[in-house]
């Protein structure tokens, strides 16, 4: 799949999931190049008339929804109903995310949500997750937590910026580490030990988490429930 074909896969899966977008529900809005097709999708149902609030899950998200005419809620006010969102990997249920460094919030969201989405092309998909799982990180943690990263047999690496010098900062002024842990064939163990290392905001590995696959194919779409 070259790189016209994966785009164009990739705005199939977005726009499959728009489509599944009920009047009067409030959408969890996803981030990275592929929600970003499902998100400007929902932006022409809403001109169309449909009526929908979002949930923005990261700067990029909330500007391109902000963009595209979509009203915004925030989880003080509503709840989620749904929620369409990439990923960089997934197996199943199973996802790695945040290759966009927006994990944390997006977790936050697509757990919020009664229904997650995932929207993908076909690159994505795997038996068993071997992405690297980026971990959200209290700047003053960056290296007690690269340390324990090396406990549990993981090669962690600081992600850093293309146009800044130095460390890419997430949307909650952490750093990012990117941790390469080989294959998971237990990413729920994994998931847990990452969890519980002080000083981690958040990591990329959303054990369970999709209800629903959207993957996008040269010529059309392709969905299921795992
Ligand atoms: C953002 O932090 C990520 O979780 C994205 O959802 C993920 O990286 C997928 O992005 P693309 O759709 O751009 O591949």
């Amino acid at each position: 799949m070259n790189q016209s074909e994966r785009e164009a896969a990739k705005r199939r899966a977005g726009e499959s999931a728009a489509d599944v977008v009920e009047d009067g529900t409030v959408v969890g809005l996803g981030s990275g190049s592929t929600a970003a097709h499902a998100i400007r999708a929902l932006g022409r149902e809403v001109d169309a008339g449909l009526d929908v609030e979002g949930v923005p899950t990261s700067f990029q998200a909330r500007e391109i929804a902000i963009d595209e005419g979509i009203p915004l809620t925030t989880l003080d006010e509503a709840d989620v109903d749904v929620a369409i969102d990439g990923a960089d990997q997934f197996a199943d249920a199973d996802l790695v995310k945040g290759g966009g460094g927006a994990h944390a919030r997006e977790k936050i969201v697509d757990a919020a949500a009664d229904r997650l989405l995932v929207v993908a092309d076909p690159t994505k998909e795997v038996d068993v997750l071997d992405h690297p799982v980026p971990l959200e990180v209290l700047p003053d943690a960056r290296a007690t937590v690269a340390d324990a990263v090396r406990r549990l047999g993981g090669q962690p690496e600081l992600r850093r910026a293309d146009r800044k010098s130095g460390p890419v900062v997430s949307d909650n002024g952490n750093l990012v580490l990117d941790c390469d842990f080989g294959a998971m064939p237990d990413p729920s163990g994994l998931a847990a030990d990452l969890s519980a290392l002080p000083g981690v905001v958040e990591h990329g590995l959303f054990v369970g988490f999709a209800d629903e696959v959207h993957v996008g194919t040269e010529t059309d779409v392709t969905v299921f429930e795992p």
